[in-house]
């Protein structure tokens, strides 16, 4: 075991400061854009954040603090690896994970961050393959003998606990925390996954409207699973749904998110949207879905719905149907009349033969393809369409097809009946 001892005059160089995110008070928690951030012991989030005072540094990941000593000097590459530099070279003594942040610590440091996959050679036997590692502890403020000077940070300590492993003491200025967040918990559009809220955090897409991640016209129903930490599960409250604007999109809401289950693990609880566009509009519905939580910050996202065409009070499929019902109906009768009519023309006009003998059979087949949706009639409908596509407004021809014409009248697709 050694401790090394520390200059300062490179590390006043750097100014580091935790930025606090999220928006005061009610508002999303959205997951921060790294993976530099942490979860305080109350789990509220930190997220970090450098300014320089040079200009021509942009990125504040994988800034350097160094420490010197006797064997060899150390550097920490905030959140990215640690490494030691001496006569043999630089020898890495491990990354920081991608894809994880790191966590708040129950002794005398605030934070913990672990470094692994280090330098493999005479560590293969060491950590599971996990080659040198590092752990890095951080202190908010200044090292206990006060060797920080000013705002600035600085490694308090080494130590080497192997050829393979050293832990470094990092003292950085942490300022006030943000939102707290609501761990374990998620939100995702099956009972297994979490597209929308992953432990707590609003995922990108859904931490503010969003079109590219608009559901479409055609999708009027929607379920989203809940998921919570059982021993927290009883803090989460019932959704609160506002739409913006208020008038044009209907939303039902249900599920048992909403008659009081609570969410777990184990078994997620829903909340399903029943949402009709009852207005066509050029932009999208804002749906800004609020769970309160007992203690914690609100988890709050934003669902977004374009509605190209109107789909009327009831729902535009019911009311197609029922138009194409009346439809049969008709035609059933018309077919009859003309059969009867045609059989006793027929009988009197002897010279014609065959059914194109009866009378108003070109109709009642151009009808029948109609119905049938035989490709001929597509043609035609297109061809009526663009005759008339100055005068008939958009939302009426949407109303008169089951599918929505979402492009220029020549791209329309129209749906079989
Ligand atoms: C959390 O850590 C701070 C110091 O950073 C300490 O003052 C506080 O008591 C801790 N809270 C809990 C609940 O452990
Ligand atoms: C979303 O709704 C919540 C409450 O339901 C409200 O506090 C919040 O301000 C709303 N956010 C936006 C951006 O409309």
């Amino acid at each position: 075991m050694q401790i090394l001892r520390c200059p300062h005059s490179f590390i006043q160089l750097l100014l580091i400061s935790a930025l606090v995110i999220g928006f005061e008070g009610a508002g999303s928690v959205p997951v921060p854009d790294s993976n530099c951030y942490a979860l305080d012991n109350s789990s509220r989030l930190v997220d970090f954040m450098i300014s320089l005072t040079w200009v021509d540094q942009s990125s504040w990941i994988g800034h350097p603090f160094e420490y010197d000593g006797k064997e060899f000097d150390l550097v920490v590459r905030f959140c990215k690896d640690v490494e030691t530099r001496g006569q043999a070279g630089y020898v890495d003594f491990g990354r920081f994970d991608p894809l994880s942040y790191f966590v708040s610590s129950s002794e005398k440091f605030d934070f913990v961050q672990g470094f692994y996959h280090g330098d493999l050679s005479n560590c293969e036997q060491s950590y599971d393959k996990l080659g040198r590692t590092a752990q890095v502890n951080i202190i908010c403020g200044n090292c206990v003998d006060g060797r920080c000077k000013g705002g600035l940070g600085c490694i308090c300590s080494v130590t080497q606990d192997s050829t393979c492993r050293v832990t470094v003491e990092l003292a950085i200025p942490c300022e006030k925390p943000g939102p707290r967040v609501f761990k374990g918990f998620t939100v995702g559009l099956h009972p297994r996954s979490w597209e929308l809220i992953y432990n707590g955090m609003t995922q990108f897409g859904f931490d503010k409207p969003r079109r590219e991640f608009s559901f479409k016209t055609e999708q009027t129903h929607l379920t989203l699973y809940m998921t919570a930490i059982a021993s927290l599960s009883t803090l989460v409250g019932k959704p609160i749904v506002k739409v913006s604007p208020e008038n044009g999109l209907a939303v039902k809401i249900s599920g048992s998110s909403l008659t009081g289950n609570h969410p777990t693990t184990l078994s997620p609880s829903t909340l399903v949207l029943d949402w009709n566009c009852e207005k066509s509009r050029k932009t999208p519905y804002e749906v800004n879905v609020t769970i309160p939580v007992d203690g914690y910050d609100p988890v709050q996202f934003f669902l977004t719905k374009l509605c190209e065409y109107n789909q009327g009070a009831e729902g535009g499929s019911a009311k197609g149907w029922a138009i194409f019902g009346v439809f049969s109906c008709v035609s059933l009768v018309a077919f009859t009349l003309f059969c009867c009519g045609g059989f006793v023309y027929k009988t009197r006009v002897e010279r014609v033969r065959g059914i194109d003998a009866l009378p108003g059979m070109s109709l009642l087949s151009g009808l029948l393809e109609t119905a049938s949706g035989g490709g001929q009639s597509y043609s035609r409908t297109e061809e009526i369409n663009n005759a008339f596509a100055n005068e008939v407004s958009w939302d009426r021809s949407s109303t008169s097809s089951t599918q929505a014409p979402t492009q220029r009248p020549s791209e329309r697709t129209y749906g079989a009946i």
